[in-house]
């Protein structure tokens, strides 16, 4: 096999199937963005260092950058533009972060964001101090980190309230 060889791969993205035939060194951070025009993940570094590709995989916060696209067949991808409810109404933390302004160029705040929704869900949440060193793996060269503390604790928040109310 050639490196120019391509692959048949399926990727199941937001609920939705995408097929797509990619050489298998692509990552899937490039299929996201150049094979599927999913650019809401973005490509700070490519070497797992900032955390702006930051996707889910099955539930998981991942590095797409560093994961083959074809590593990710048959498992449950979400990218920023899979977060907001089928109605177009916010997740909690696109709304927490719009709220305490915790994002200014916007470049970080996909990667953020994703990490954020993970990082509740992992319960590391517990304090101002645990949401920094949780969330540490996403650099912001805009200096927003003391806003994506204060929306990550709104967040975390609002979670646990709505998850009290339906239980
Ligand atoms: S682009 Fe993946 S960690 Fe920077
Ligand atoms: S908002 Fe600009 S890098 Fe974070």
């Amino acid at each position: 096999m050639t490196s120019k060889t391509r692959i048949p791969i399926q990727l199941q993205i937001n609920g939705y199937l995408h097929e797509l035939e990619v050489e298998p060194r692509v990552t899937l951070l490039d299929a996201l963005r150049d094979h599927l025009g999913l650019t809401g993940t973005k490509k700070g570094c490519d070497q797992g260092q900032c955390g702006a590709c930051t996707v889910h995989v099955d539930g998981q916060r991942v590095l797409a950058c560093l994961t083959l696209a074809a590593q990710a067949e048959g498992r449950a991808i979400t990218s920023i533009e899979g977060l907001a409810n089928g109605d177009g109404t916010l997740h909690a933390v696109q709304a927490a972060f719009l709220e305490q302004d915790a994002f200014q160029c916007g470049y970080c705040t996909p990667g953020q964001i994703m990490s954020a929704v993970a990082c509740i869900r992992e319960g590391h949440t517990g304090s101002d101090d645990e949401i920094r060193e949780y969330m540490a793996g996403n650099l912001c060269r805009c200096g927003a980190y003391p806003h994506i503390v204060a929306a990550v604790r709104q967040a975390a928040l609002e979670v646990a309230s709505s998850m009290e109310t339906a239980s």
